[in-house]
């Protein structure tokens, strides 16, 4: 059964794929990605990218308050996504060890690592201000659209992310 937060994963990707093919602008089509997503996630307060650079995560184009612009790699709920080069979905931040609050209304966090080969480019964080508001089908979702994102900008990519 559907839930009532369900999404239709497969009509954004085809709707991210036509909004970025043509443009070689990595910048843009991250700006695009995230505004695409928001607007399309119910109960999300924020949502945006993480660049990496050196050992930290640097604030990229989000939707939402304005936040933290920098995270130490390997410390809060993003550091440790790209750290682990996995994704993390988080039931509730206040029982994550390290959890770093920008907005304390965000209760529950989806963060979602950008990856080529062995490169981690950055990550996705998504915010919520309901608890458990990510299930395992809002997992599989964002990350297929992240490796969509990350395939198309894999070929657009010259010196740096952004
Ligand atoms: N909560 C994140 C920090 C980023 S903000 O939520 C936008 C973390 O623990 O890494």
């Amino acid at each position: 059964m559907l839930q009532e937060t369900a999404v239709d994963y497969a009509t954004l990707e085809r709707q991210l794929r036509s909004l970025i093919a043509d443009e070689p602008d990595p910048l843009a089509n991250t700006a695009n990605f995230v505004g695409l997503l928001y607007n399309a996630l119910p109960e999300v307060n924020w949502l945006g990218v993480y660049v990496l650079r050196g050992e930290e995560l640097v604030l990229g184009p989000f939707q939402g308050k304005p936040a933290c612009v920098r995270l130490p790699l390997g410390r809060g709920v993003c550091g440790s996504a790209a750290a682990a080069r996995r994704t993390l979905r988080v039931p509730d931040v206040r029982e994550f060890p390290g959890h770093i609050a920008c907005d304390p209304v965000s209760l529950s966090e989806l963060v979602v690592p950008l990856v080529v080969g062995e490169r981690v480019l950055g990550v996705l964080d998504i915010d919520s201000p309901r608890t458990e508001r990510f299930g395992e089908e809002d997992q599989a979702g964002v990350e297929r659209l992240c490796a969509a994102f990350v395939d198309d900008l894999s070929t657009k990519i010259a010196d740096g992310f952004i």
